[in-house]
């Protein structure tokens, strides 16, 4: 069984791609971890050193040789996979479950807050213009994230808790 997990930065898609890949026995990969050891560079990396056009080539043809790979995984994406190319449709076509995290723009702004500095795209971004951008960036792409067979909200729930809700989805 494939299934892609996919959702805005901070959704929580590592989190329960690897508590998901752990409880149903599957392998489990977080499609940014592949790419960085690929690269041999971290995500940050690449953004500040190759641009994110050269991360998006990348990202599109690492999405498409992991589906490809294996016959069963857990693929946690990263923030922006879905929302570039083709790669929608490449997770519709290549996955038995996609699912969407889906938190609200607050849930998201309170966990982007602590770990900004690792986060290229929000790095630079003062923390009282993090609210706005988030809101902004989110409505340009969850018209690709609505795509996703299942939405789950994650919104006050623990990591168990969607995980459970996730697994409720698979059958
Ligand atoms: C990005 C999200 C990041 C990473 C890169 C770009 C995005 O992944 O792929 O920094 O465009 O939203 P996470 O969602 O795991 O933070």
């Amino acid at each position: 069984m494939k299934v892609v997990l996919i959702g805005y930065m901070a959704s929580g898609k590592s989190s329960v791609g690897k508590l998901l890949s752990k409880q149903l026995e599957i392998p489990f990969v977080d499609l940014d971890e592949y790419i960085e050891e690929q690269q041999k560079m971290t995500i940050s990396k690449i953004f500040s050193e190759k641009g994110e056009l050269f991360f998006r080539k990348l990202e599109h043809q690492m999405l498409q040789k992991v589906l490809e790979e294996h016959s069963s995984l857990i693929l946690s994406t990263g923030g922006g996979t879905p929302c570039y190319g083709v790669n929608m449709d490449t997770i519709l076509n290549n996955s038995d479950h996609s699912v969407y995290l889906q938190l609200s723009v607050s849930g998201l702004v309170d966990r982007i807050a602590n770990e900004k500095d690792q986060r290229p795209l929000v790095s630079d971004i003062e923390a009282k213009d993090l609210a706005e951008f988030v809101g902004k960036h989110l409505f340009e792409r969850r018209g690709f994230y609505a795509k996703a067979k299942h939405t789950i909200s994650g919104d006050g729930k623990d990591l168990d808790t969607v995980v459970s809700e996730v697994k409720k989805l698979l059958v």
